[in-house]
C-alpha cells in the first residue's frame, strides 16, 4: 500500500515509527511542513489552506489513504477535510478518545497545543479530564533543544492522574523521560495503529518531504525513526 502521512514538522514521524514498527514493507510518503510550524496557534482557516495543499501533494503520489499525524488538525478540521477529499482519511485523535472511554482510567491529564485544547475534543471522554495548552514545546523539540524544564512547569499545573495523553503528535519525544519519572503515558500513534488494519506489502520504502531541510532535522529524523528513508526539501507555497 501506499501510505500518506503528514504533520506541521517532526512529529508525526512519531507516528511514522509506529506505522513502521507494526505495518513494514509499504510505501510510506511523509510531508512535514516544518517551514509553517507550529499550527498549534494557527487559526482553522490557515490549517485548511496548509493540510489541503499537503493532501493534494499526497494524493499526485497516488497514496491508497491519508493519516493526519497531527493532533492540531485531526481536533480542528478532520471532518472538513473528509468531506472535502474522496480518500480514506484518518484522524489521529478519535482512537485515543474511544480507548480512553473504554478504560478504566478515571483522572485523565491531556497535554496538547493550544488549538487542540480549544477545539474541546478532549471533552469527549466521559471521564475527569485536565487538558493543559503547552505552546512553548514544540518550538524546543523541533530545534532540539532541552524542554525539561519547560515541561516541568506544565506538568505542575496537572493535579495527580492516573494517566497523561500525550494529545500532541511531538510529545512522544519525551515518553520515555515521563515514564521515569513514573507517569503512565498514552502514545496517540500507538493507539491509532493497534485499531488500523493495514496490510503488509514486499517492499518497505520510505520517502520524508519537508518544507525545510536543516541539520537540526536530520538530527531529529535519526533519533525518532532507525529506517533507510530518502529525504527531499519542498516548499508547497503557501501565503498567508
Ligand atoms: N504535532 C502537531 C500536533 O499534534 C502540531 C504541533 C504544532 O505544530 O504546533 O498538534
Amino acid at each position: 500500500m501506499k501510505i500518506g502521512v503528514f504533520d506541521s514538522g517532526i512529529g508525526g514521524l512519531n507516528v511514522l515509527k509506529e506505522l513502521l514498527d507494526k505495518y513494514p514493507n509499504n510505501t510510506y510518503y511523509y510531508f512535514g511542513d516544518n517551514i509553517n510550524i507550529p499550527y498549534g496557534t494557527k487559526t482553522k482557516y490557515e490549517l485548511t489552506i496548509l493540510s489541503s495543499k499537503i493532501i493534494d501533494f499526497l494524493i499526485l503520489k497516488e497514496v491508497d489513504l491519508i493519516i493526519i499525524a497531527c493532533g492540531t488538525i485531526s481536533s480542528n478540521i478532520y471532518f472538513d477535510l473528509k468531506q472535502k477529499y474522496n480518500i480514506p482519511i484518518y484522524d489521529i485523535i478519535s482512537p485515543t478518545i474511544e480507548y480512553l472511554n473504554n478504560s478504566n482510567y478515571q483522572k485523565i491529564g491531556v497535554l496538547a497545543t493550544e488549538m487542540t485544547v480549544k477545539s474541546q475534543i478532549f471533552n469527549q471522554i466521559n471521564k475527569e479530564i485536565y487538558q493543559i495548552p503547552c505552546p512553548k514545546l514544540v518550538p524546543l523539540i523541533e530545534d532540539n533543544l532541552d524542554y525539561t524544564d519547560v515541561l516541568a512547569e506544565y506538568l505542575k499545573q496537572l493535579p495527580k492522574v492516573d494517566t497523561i495523553v500525550l494529545g500532541c503528535t511531538h510529545y512522544p519525544v519525551f515518553e520515555k523521560y515521563l515514564n521515569k519519572l513514573n507517569y503512565k503515558t498514552i502514545n496517540m500513534g500507538k493507539v491509532l495503529c493497534e485499531k488500523l488494519n493495514l496490510k503488509n506489502n514486499k517492499e518497505l520504502k520510505i520517502r520524508l518531504y519537508f518544507s525545510k531541510v536543516d541539520h537540526n532535522l536530520i538530527t531529529n529524523i535519526d533519533k525518532i525513526i532507525k529506517y533507510d528513508y530518502q529525504l527531499e526539501e519542498l516548499c508547497l507555497n503557501y501565503q498567508k
